[in-house]
């Protein structure tokens, strides 16, 4: 028996890749239960799989499509860049998990068969990682490429009745050399099955060409056909036959602001075929690249296909889940990482509108730990399965608009096949530009692209000004020509864990040189596989080495595509519409590349100390063409007598969209009107009485431990605190990925998470103070912070000044010449577990950390505390506020607590302590950890890319920070 899966080759009895499309052909879905064995080794179950006599009865079942390791079949493995098999290339190791799939069909009583009804082709959409296929006995053929369909002419094996389809798909095949993307290895026969019946005569290919020119907003329409056909296009009044261009005087281009689709048909014999028509031109000019004569900036996401149960198996509803996701959240571009999507998604880019960098089935990523030494794309034994990937993509997908950039593969190194794969593109399709990363000549590429430049780096790239890559000399044909490129940010802000941080940082440089066309967030979803209880599973839950650990949680949706706080920021932070209130006038700036702000609407309210004033209205924003500012006159609004009055400007649709409701909200500002001190009566005269006894420590209604100094009753509330806190649980970004920016590794050879905590004076200089002094510091270390907490009882209210002094030397003798600063500059209280809500004025109602704060709002806003916290599938810091004005716990039956800042405040309120949240605790203590820090350090994208800007750390120096507390 033939054995194909060590080939290098790409397949064998295929048929040539071609367009897909939908019409009236008959059509027949072979998805639903098969049959199903794993054998251990390639040989899966022997030779007699495609025998039809073959008893299967007692085989397990499947559904198709599905991973089978997602259905109880071994195990699914995640590495990152690693192969999970020696590199020995083509070859693979004898112990090769293989999956024989059979099933038995009938065709419909109707189906069109023989010569003169036409072929049956057998198509599958995507198999992993290669599959050889039998029908009634009869070998066809056999495919790799995972991603990517592929078909065999069945006419003369298919009978009416009776037929037996077998499938042999190896684990590991010499495709999987090529597909070493960052992602779970997640074999199976993962997309649809279908007969199609292709009429005699008929159209098996086509291409359809629709360009727009701006310079008159005609179109031209040219359908070619590889058999005669007619075009029908009836709202353009277009009717010609295959192969004539049709001139279309005046006609809406298709892009992803406005997807104005033509629907037609294509006639042919037997067979009428759907068409989507969208008029648009992709062009490189003057260095940037335009769309319909002018320029776009992708606010881009990478996408995977991932669902925690079916992986890489997505049905249409979650398809359209991520499209709507992403239209909400002003995402108007997906790179389709790393690989061709399931067909219908691009189907659904061109009706929903998104601009899509579609990526083909190519990644070597692995071959770094050979060296790069026989890396697939330098290596002429490869050449032709690379091409093949290249055609089954192009072919697939050139007729859809929302398709801008053909993007090579990603993470590749570079090699020959990458000229014949440009060569072959550019001769097929002249209508796009393609896209390739990783070879640093990019010579292949017509954008100049990177992945998690620092923002200086963005910075000089805008300016045409940056180093020229490694092994290419300055001022060399290939700088030269490179400095000329419009720049493509194909990953930037890896939304690992809590973060990213620097999302409105890296769109306002990205808005402000010609040279960017946009930018591609890391990554889109987390891949958490469904685990028990509602948990969701990384690589390092597997047992099996090497694996990628979290690295596959990475996205701006948890696994379960519940938005994460990041989500949130990207939406703030790529909003198309800009506003700003500037001397008496409100500036709208729209960022929309091809569109006016007619879809919108502009709402204003007035909220005093985040209660709403009861005045507000809509703001008449006169035309304002893409790229352009318009300006009216601020509303009118009073400020109030007492507290902060702020106006909230919102740009929101004026009627429902395919993908949200009117209402929905696109951008926002919010402007300070004015603030107006609060009327509170006077302090009481300082009492001038000499100072008591130190034992029974009280200061009206509080209570302190003489001890530690520490408050440990404030009227009915039983609560201890303040303890200096300076640790955070580390986020994943904490983590880094090296020396450069692993700060909390930093932290903990510091002793940043091990604080002791020392009190010394306690000193009552009146009988309204008390002064506790102290100091808290590591063991084995002489840094720390000596702090002086100042309490004074005031109007009934305790009021609290911390001063904290760093003392002590600072520097991490790890990587001596770093002076390590902490995480967070804070205090904590513990209180009783009875307190179950927290309201607050202050930035919200998400989380928000110095580098993430763009969303957040200032209001009023209420949440139980166990709705604070962010589940992030790793447990780390969450759930953060920066500038609380005040905050109020309550609880059944116990009195308010109540605090206010001087003026603003960090706090998180948990029902855990920072440690457990390290060590992933998630318990009920029966406390409530509060914390009212003076800040915390950003969150930063660390865990792949730039270390954390200095602007936003907590620097080493003096702190001092006030608030008052009153129960
Ligand atoms: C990039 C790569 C992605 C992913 C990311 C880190 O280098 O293209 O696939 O691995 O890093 O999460």
């Amino acid at each position: 028996m033939v054995d194909f899966h060590e080939d290098p080759g790409p397949g064998t009895g295929r048929r040539a890749a071609r367009a897909d499309f939908l019409s009236d052909a008959p059509r027949l879905s072979l998805n639903g239960r098969w049959r199903f064995r794993l054998s251990a080794t390639a040989q899966g179950t022997g030779p007699g799989l495609p025998d039809p006599e073959l008893d299967d009865s007692g085989w397990d079942t499947i559904r198709v499509p599905s991973h089978w390791v997602l259905e109880g079949h071994d195990r699914p493995l995640y590495t990152n860049t690693a192969y999970p098999f020696p590199i020995d290339p083509p070859r693979l190791p004898d112990d090769n998990p293989t999956g024989d799939y059979r099933l038995r069909f009938d065709l419909p009583d109707d189906w069109p068969q023989g010569w003169a009804g036409g072929r049956t082709v057998l198509r599958f959409q995507g198999v992993d990682s290669c599959g050889t296929v039998w029908l009634n006995g009869t070998l066809l053929g056999h495919s790799k490429g995972s991603r990517l369909p592929f078909e065999f002419d069945v006419t003369e094996a298919v009978r009416p009745r009776g037929n037996l389809l077998a499938v042999r798909v190896q684990r590991w095949s010499s495709g999987s050399y090529l597909e070493d993307q960052d992602m779970w290895w997640l074999p199976g026969v993962f997309r649809d099955v279908e007969l199609l019946s292709r009429p005699a005569g008929g159209i098996d290919d086509f291409t359809v060409s629709a360009s727009y020119d701006a310079s008159d907003g005609s179109g031209a329409l040219l359908v070619t056909a590889d058999a005669p056909g007619l075009v029908e296009v009836p709202a353009l009044g277009v009717a010609v036959p295959t192969g004539d261009r049709a001139a279309v005087p005046h006609v809406q281009p298709w892009s992803a602001e406005r997807p104005r689709l033509y629907r037609g048909t294509l006639t042919a014999a037997g067979e009428t075929i759907e068409l989507a028509i969208g008029f648009r031109s992709v062009e490189i000019a003057g260095g940037r690249l335009l769309v319909n004569g002018a320029p776009v900036l992708f606010r881009g996401v990478n996408r995977h296909e991932h669902h925690p149960e079916r992986g890489r198996a997505l049905d249409r509803d979650t398809m359209i889940r991520d499209i709507e996701l992403m239209k909400r959240h002003n995402v108007n571009a997906v790179r389709t990482a790393h690989y061709p999507p399931h067909p219908e998604f691009l189907r659904l880019c061109d009706e929903y509108g998104l601009w899509v960098v579609d990526e083909c089935d190519i990644e070597t990523h692995g071959f770094i730990y050979a060296g790069w030494e026989g890396n697939p794309p330098a290596e002429p034994m490869w050449r032709e399965a690379l091409l093949d990937r290249t055609r089954r993509m192009v072919e697939r997908d050139k007729n859809h608009p929302s398709v801008v950039i053909w993007s090579l593969g990603n993470e590749s190194g570079s090699g020959a096949a990458f000229g014949d794969i440009e060569r072959w593109i550019r001769e097929r399709d002249p209508s796009r530009p393609l896209h390739y990363e990783r070879d640093p000549s990019y010579r292949h590429s017509d954008f100049y692209s990177l992945m998690y430049p620092s923002l200086d780096d963005l910075e000089r790239i805008g300016q045409r000004k940056e180093e020229p890559p490694e092994g290419v000399a300055a001022e060399s044909p290939d700088d030269v020509r490179r400095r000329g490129l419009p720049f493509l940010l194909c990953e930037y802000a890896h939304a690992m864990g809590n973060g990213p941080g620097s999302l409105a940082d890296y769109q306002a440089i990205l808005e402000s040189y010609e040279r960017f066309c946009g930018a591609f967030v890391w990554e889109w979803i987390d891949h958490g596989l469904a685990g028990p209880g509602g948990t969701f599973l990384h690589g390092g839950d597997i047992d099996y080495e090497p694996n990628g650990g979290r690295y596959c949680l990475d996205g701006l949706l948890f696994p379960d595509r519940t938005p994460s706080p990041g989500l949130a920021e990207l939406r703030k932070a790529i909003e198309p519409v800009g506003i700003t209130v500037e001397a008496g006038e409100v500036a709208v700036t729209n960022k929309y590349d091809t569109v006016d702000l007619g879809h919108l609407e502009f709402r204003w309210r007035v909220e005093v100390d985040g209660i709403p004033a009861g005045h507000g209205g809509t703001l008449a924003v006169p035309p304002c063409g893409p790229r352009e500012t318009a300006r009216v006159p601020m509303p009118e609004a009073e400020v109030a007598s007492e507290g902060e009055t702020w106006i909230t400007i919102e740009a929101v649709l004026a009627t429902a969209t395919r993908w949200a409701p009117a209402g929905h909200v696109i951008a926002f500002t919010q402007t300070r009107l004015g603030t107006t001190p609060h009327h509170r009566p006077p302090l009481p005269a300082t009492s001038t009485g000499r100072p008591r006894a130190l034992d029974g420590l009280r200061l009206g209604e509080a209570v302190f431990d003489a001890r530690t100094g520490r408050l440990v009753r404030l009227g009915g509330v039983e609560l201890t605190g303040p303890v200096l806190d300076v640790w955070r649980a580390p986020t994943e970004n904490d983590r880094g990925q090296g020396p450069r920016n692993a700060l909390a590794a930093d932290w903990e050879a510091v002793g940043l998470d091990r604080f002791l905590h020392r009190t010394g004076d306690v000193e009552r200089p009146d009988d309204r103070t008390l002064v506790v002094h102290g100091r808290s510091g590591p063991a084995t270390r002489t840094l720390g912070f000596r702090t002086t907490y100042t309490w004074q009882r005031r109007d009934g209210a305790l009021h609290l000044r911390i001063d904290a002094e760093p003392v002590g030397d600072w520097h991490d003798t790890a990587y001596g010449h770093l002076t390590v600063s902490p995480p967070r500059m804070g205090a904590r209280f513990s209180l009783p577990g009875g307190y179950t809500d927290v309201e607050w004025f202050g930035l919200g109602p998400g989380e928000s950390y110095a580098d993430s704060r763009a969303a957040a709002r200032v209001g009023r806003f209420a949440l139980p505390i166990d709705a604070l916290q962010t589940p992030y599938v790793v447990p780390q810091e969450n759930g953060n506020h920066v500038e609380t004005r005040w905050l109020e716990l309550r609880g059944p039956g116990l009195p308010a607590l109540r605090v206010d800042g001087e003026p603003h405040l960090d706090f998180t309120a948990r029902r855990w302590t920072s440690e457990a949240l390290q060590a992933g605790q998630l318990l009920d203590s029966g406390r409530v950890w509060l914390n009212l820090d003076h800040g915390q350090q950003g969150v930063g994208s660390a865990s792949c890319g730039p270390a954390l800007p200095e602007r936003y750390r907590v620097p080493v120096r003096r702190h001092s920070w006030s608030m008052t507390l009153s129960a």
